[in-house]
C-alpha cells in the first residue's frame, strides 16, 4: 500500500506544518506538534464519525433503559472491577508498569472466557506465539483452545477481528501495534492515538470487546496510554511492588460500573489468584511495635483493608528531603506544615520519609492522621502502643475531618484484633465496639496528646 503523506498537527491550537518542529509557529507552544494524517480533498467521512451510532432525537424516560449483557470472566476480582464482566463492544484499557501481570491476567482471564463457549483471540506483538504457549503451559492452561495472533500491523490486525469475529480479542500492547499510515515509531502518541481508535471503531462496530494492553512508567509520564483514557470504556491500573507477590487492580474509569472498586491478586507460580479477603495483606509482621509505624484503615471501594503506614524521621542536611511513597508528596509536606503549626513538632531541620506498606497506593485524605502519628512516632523514637489504629482527614486549621464509613472501617479493624482506636468525631461509633477502645478527636493537638498518654 503506497503510504499517505502525513502532516504534523500542533495539539494545542490545531495549527498544521508539513514537517516537525519543536516549537508551534502558529501558537509558539513547545513540543506540541504530533504526527497525523491529513484528510485529503475527497474526504474520508468514516474517519471521525461518532463512535456512538446517532439516532433520533428522544424523551430520556421513553429510552428502553436495558441493562448491558455482562458476561463474566470467571475470575472473580477481575469481574468486581469490571464491574461484573466484560461488555459486547466494550473497550477495556489494562495499563500498568512492565512486569506487573498483565499479560498472565489476561491470558488466565481469555483461557476460562474460552473455556465457558467464548471465542476468543490473544493478539501479541511483545512476544512470540511460542512464548505465549509456554506461559500458558506454566499457568498449567492445558491445551488451552484460545486462538494467538503474533502482529503488530494494524491492517491485519483489524482484517483478522472482521474474518474471525471474536467475542474478545486482547491487544498485548497498544504501544507495539502501528498503522503504516504514519511514519512515526510504534508505541509514539500519534501511532497509539491512532491504532487505539481504529480498534476502539472496530469494537463498536462488531460487537467484540477488545482489551488494551498499555504500559505506563512509575511516573506515569509516558504519553502513550493516557492519551487513550478518554476514548476507552473502562480503565484498568495495575498498582503494587513487583517484588512483593500482591497486585491490585484499580478501576479509575468505567462506563458500566463503579469506579473505585478494586480487585486484589496474589502472584503465584500459577499466575495471579484473587484474594477475596484483602484486608490485612498491607500489614508488616512486627513482633512487637517499632517506632514509625501506623496502621490505618482505607476504603478500598466497598472494601475496607488495614494499610501499614511507615515514617523515617532523621536529621538532615542544610535543605531536607520529604519523600512518600504510595502517598501524595504535596500532602506530606502540608501535613508537615500543619504538625508543625498546630501542635507545635517542628521537622524543619529533619529528612522525612513516608510509606505505605506493600506497594499500595492511597489518595485517599483519611491517610493524614496515619502519617502525622507514624511521622511524631518515628521523631520521638517511641512506638505506639500495640493493636493501635487512626484515620481521619487533617485540615489547614489543624482540625481532624471525618472519613466516609468510619464504622465499616473500625469494624474491620476490630475484626483483625485491633484494640485501639484514634478517629474522628464524626467517626465515633454510638454502640461501642466489642473489644475496641476508641479516642474521637477534633483536632491534631488532640491525638498527639492521647497518643502521648498511651505510650
Ligand atoms: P507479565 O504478565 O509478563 O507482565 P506484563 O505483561 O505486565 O509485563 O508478568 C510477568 C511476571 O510475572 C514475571 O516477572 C514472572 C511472573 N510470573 C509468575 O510469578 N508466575 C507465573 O505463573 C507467571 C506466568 C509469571
Ligand atoms: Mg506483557
Amino acid at each position: 500500500m503506497a503510504t499517505q503523506k502525513t502532516h504534523y498537527v500542533c495539539t494545542e491550537c490545531g495549527g498544521t506544518g508539513p514537517k516537525w518542529l519543536g516549537k508551534c509557529p502558529s501558537c509558539n507552544a513547545w513540543n506540541t506538534l504530533i504526527e497525523s494524517i491529513p484528510e485529503s480533498g475527497a474526504p474520508t467521512k468514516n474517519r471521525f464519525a461518532s463512535l456512538a451510532k446517532t439516532a433520533e432525537v428522544t424523551t430520556l424516560g421513553d429510552i428502553d433503559a436495558v441493562d448491558m449483557d455482562r458476561t463474566p470472566t470467571g475470575h472473580e476480582e477481575l469481574d468486581r472491577v469490571l464491574g461484573g464482566g466484560i461488555v459486547e463492544g466494550g473497550v477495556v484499557l489494562i495499563g500498568g508498569d512492565p512486569g506487573i501481570g498483565k499479560s498472565t491476567l489476561l491470558l488466565q482471564a481469555l483461557d476460562s472466557l474460552q473455556r465457558h463457549g467464548k471465542n476468543t483471540l490473544y493478539v501479541t506483538g511483545e512476544e512470540s506465539g511460542a512464548q505465549v504457549a509456554l506461559r500458558s503451559r506454566r499457568l498449567g492452561l492445558d491445551n488451552s483452545q484460545v486462538k494467538v495472533l503474533a502482529e503488530i500491523q494494524l491492517d491485519k490486525i483489524l482484517a483478522t477481528l472482521n474474518t474471525m469475529q471474536p467475542d474478545v480479542a486482547v491487544i498485548d500492547s497498544i504501544q507495539t501495534v502501528y498503522s503504516d499510515q504514519l511514519t512515526s515509531a510504534p508505541g509514539s502518541v500519534a501511532q497509539v492515538r491512532e491504532c487505539a481508535a481504529h480498534l476502539t471503531r472496530a469494537a463498536k462496530a462488531s460487537g467484540v470487546c477488545i482489551v488494551l494492553v498499555g504500559h505506563v512508567t512509575k511516573e506515569g509520564t509516558l504519553a502513550g496510554p493516557r492519551v487513550l483514557e478518554h476514548m476507552v470504556d473502562t480503565v484498568l491500573y495495575f498498582e503494587g511492588d513487583t517484588h512483593s507477590s500482591f497486585r491490585l487492580v484499580r478501576a479509575i474509569k468505567n462506563r458500566f460500573g463503579a469506579v473505585n472498586e478494586i480487585g486484589v491478586f496474589a502472584m503465584t507460580e500459577k499466575g495471579l489468584k484473587g484474594v477475596s479477603n484483602p484486608s490485612a495483606i498491607f500489614l508488616s509482621q512486627h513482633a512487637e511495635p517499632v517506632p514509625g509505624s501506623c496502621v490505618m484503615v482505607t476504603l478500598e471501594g466497598t472494601r475496607p483493608m488495614l494499610v501499614e503506614i511507615q515514617a523515617l524521621v532523621d536529621s538532615g542536611g542544610p535543605s531536607p528531603r520529604r519523600l512518600s511513597v504510595g502517598l501524595d508528596k504535596d500532602r506530606l509536606a502540608m501535613l508537615l506544615a500543619v504538625l508543625h503549626r498546630h501542635a507545635g513538632v517542628a521537622c524543619m531541620d529533619q529528612d522525612v520519609f513516608v510509606n505505605a506498606v506493600g506497594g499500595v497506593r492511597i489518595s485517599e485524605p483519611a491517610a493524614d492522621l496515619a502519617v502525622l502519628l507514624a511521622i511524631t512516632s518515628s521523631l520521638r523514637g517511641k512506638p505506639l502502643p500495640k493493636g493501635f489504629v487512626a484515620f481521619g482527614e487533617v485540615g489547614l486549621a489543624g482540625e481532624v475531618r471525618p472519613a466516609p464509613r468510619g464504622q465499616e472501617r473500625l469494624k474491620e479493624a476490630a475484626k483483625l484484633g485491633f484494640s485501639v482506636a484514634v478517629v474522628p468525631k464524626a467517626n465515633a461509633p454510638k454502640k461501642p465496639i466489642e473489644g475496641m477502645t476508641i479516642h474521637a478527636v477534633e483536632r491534631v493537638e488532640q491525638a498527639m496528646e492521647i497518643v502521648r498518654s498511651l505510650g
